[in-house]
C-alpha cells in the first residue's frame, strides 16, 4: 500500500499536533511515512515538533517527523501539503480586533476590517507557498485553511490559477456536528445544502438519511441557536466566546427564518450587538493566548521537563476534516463536503469567478461542485456586496491601490460609514507596516 508524506505549512500552529493524531487515527487506510513541519518561526516549530512527534510516536515509531525552515526540505517529494499559515501570530490578530473595535467596529480575525487587513498580509506568503509546492512538489495537492480564506481563494484565483490548491473552513463541519446532536444522529448521517462566501454561509437544508430535518432544527436554533443540549463533541468551538457566538444565530434566526446562518454573519447582520458583547481590552486573541496556546505550551514545557506527555490540545473537527478531505482525494473517494470553489455557474445568479463556499464531490481530480438553484435577491444582495469587498481588497493588495482598499473597507456591512472606514483603515496602515504591501 501506498504511504504518503505530508507536510504541513504553519508547523509552528497550536493546531498541529491535532491534525498529527488526525492523521495516527486514519493510519490504518491512510498510511503516512512522514510528517514535515515547514514554519518561519524555527523555535516555536521545534517546540511544537516535540510533542507532534510524541503524540505520533505513541501510535506509529516508524512515522518520521521533522522540522525545517527550507521550503526544499519541506516539501520536496510531499503528497500533501496542509497549509495553516497565521501570518503576523496571535500578536498581529490582537490588534486586527483591538484598533477596530477602540472605534466601535467589529473586531474579528477574518470577517470586516481584522479580516481585511489579515487577508493584506496573507497574500504574499500564500502566492509564495503556491510557488514553493509548484517547485518542490509539482504533483501534491496543498489543502488551504490559512485564513482568511475567502481572500486568500479570491487572491489565488486571480494569482496562481494553475495552483493545485484547495481551499477549506473547518466552521461548517462544526456547525453540522452540533446539528446533529440537536438532532439526535450521527455527524455522518446529515447531508446539508448550503451556499455563501466562506464564513458568509447559509444551510438551506438539513437531511438525515434523506429526510428534511429542517423545521426541527429551525425551531430550537430560533430558540437556543446553536447550544447544544448537552456539551459538544465540537470541543473546538465550545468556549465560552463561541457559545455566545452559537447563541447569536438564534437571534439572527428571529431576524430572517428562512435559513440557518453560519454564526460568522452576526459581524455582517447583528454588528452593534456584537461590539456591544466584546470587552474591547480583552478580545478572542487574548482568549485564545491564554488558553489554547498557554495549555500546547505548557504541555510542550512539561514534556521537555520531565519526559511525560499531557495532551495539551485537541484533535477538533480543523483535525478531522482536512484529514478526511485529503482520503477523499488521494483514493478518489467522491465524499461530499462543503468547499470553497470557484462558482463557474454552481449558483446561476452570481458571478462565474466568484469563489463560493458550496457542496462538491471531491474525487482525485479536485473538486466536483454541485450546480443549485439560483438564489433570492436577499441573499444574493449581501452576498454580492461582501465579494464586491473581498475582490477590491484584493485588487488593493496586487496593486497597491489605497483607493481600493479604501473602496473595500467602505463597501464592508461591518461599517457605518465611509469616513470610519477611513479612520481605521489608516490605523490598520500603521500596525501593518512590517507586512502590507505599501498602498498608495
Ligand atoms: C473556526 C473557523 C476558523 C477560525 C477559527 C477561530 O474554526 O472556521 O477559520 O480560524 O474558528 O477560532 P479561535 O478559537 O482561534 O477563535
Ligand atoms: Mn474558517
Amino acid at each position: 500500500m501506498k504511504t504518503f508524506k505530508i507536510a504541513i505549512a504553519g508547523g509552528g500552529s497550536t493546531y498541529t499536533p491535532g491534525i498529527a493524531k488526525a492523521l495516527m487515527l486514519k493510519r490504518e487506510e491512510f498510511p503516512v511515512s512522514e510528517i514535515r513541519l515547514y514554519d518561519i518561526n524555527e523555535e516555536r516549530q521545534n517546540q511544537v515538533a516535540l510533542i507532534t512527534e510524541k503524540v505520533v510516536n505513541e501510535f506509529d515509531s516508524n512515522v518520521k517527523i521533522a522540522a525545517t525552515t527550507d521550503p526544499e526540505k519541506a516539501f520536496s517529494g510531499a503528497d500533501f501539503i496542509f497549509a495553516q499559515l497565521r501570518v503576523g501570530g496571535n500578536v498581529m490578530r490582537e490588534k486586527d480586533e483591538k484598533i477596530p473595535f477602540s472605534h466601535g467596529i467589529v473586531g474579528q480575525e477574518t470577517c470586516g476590517p481584522g479580516g481585511m487587513a489579515y487577508g493584506l498580509r496573507t497574500i504574499t506568503p500564500m502566492i509564495e507557498l503556491c510557488d514553493f509546492a509548484e517547485q518542490y512538489a509539482p504533483s501534491a495537492w496543498i489543502i488551504n485553511y490559512s485564513n482568511p480564506a475567502a481572500i486568500v481563494a479570491e487572491a489565488l484565483r486571480k494569482m496562481r490559477p494553475n495552483a493545485q490548491i484547495l481551499n477549506i473552513c473547518d466552521m461548517p463541519i462544526g456547525m453540522m456536528l452540533r446539528m446533529a446532536e440537536i438532532l439526535g444522529c450521527e455527524k455522518d448521517e446529515i447531508e446539508v445544502d448550503y451556499f455563501g462566501l466562506n464564513h458568509f454561509g447559509w444551510f438551506t437544508d438539513v437531511y438525515v438519511k434523506g429526510e428534511s430535518r429542517m423545521k426541527e432544527l429551525r425551531e430550537y436554533m430560533s430558540e437556543h441557536g446553536l447550544v447544544t443540549p448537552e456539551q459538544s463533541k465540537d470541543l473546538q468551538h465550545s468556549d465560552a466566546d463561541w457559545i455566545k457566538a452559537h447563541r447569536n444565530v438564534a437571534k439572527m434566526l428571529q431576524l430572517f427564518p428562512q435559513y440557518l446562518p453560519s454564526s460568522y454573519l452576526q459581524y455582517y447582520l447583528i454588528p452593534q450587538t456584537v461590539v456591544d458583547q466584546t470587552d474591547p481590552a480583552y478580545t478572542r486573541a487574548n482568549r485564545v493566548m491564554d488558553n489554547r496556546e498557554k495549555n500546547l505550551f505548557d504541555s510542550i514545557k512539561h514534556l521537555e521537563q520531565t519526559g511525560e506527555f499531557m495532551e495539551g490540545f485537541n484533535v477538533g473537527v480543523h483535525g478531522t476534516f482536512i484529514v478526511d478531505v485529503a482520503m477523499s482525494l488521494a483514493f478518489d473517494r467522491r465524499e461530499r463536503f462543503l468547499l470553497i470553489v470557484e462558482n463557474n455557474g454552481a449558483i446561476p445568479n452570481l458571478p462565474a469567478d466568484a469563489m463560493v463556499e458550496i457542496p462538491a464531490y471531491v474525487t482525485s481530480r479536485g473538486p466536483e461542485p454541485i450546480r443549485m438553484e439560483s438564489i433570492e435577491l436577499f441573499y444574493k444582495g449581501l452576498i454580492e456586496q461582501q465579494l464586491a469587498s473581498e475582490k477590491l481588497l484584493v485588487e488593493a493588495a496586487l496593486e497597491g491601490s489605497y483607493q481600493k482598499a479604501l473602496q473595500a473597507f467602505s463597501l464592508n456591512k461591518t461599517f457605518p460609514s465611509a469616513e470610519v472606514a477611513k479612520t481605521v483603515l489608516d490605523e490598520l496602515i500603521e500596525a501593518n507596516k512590517d507586512y502590507w504591501p505599501a498602498l498608495a
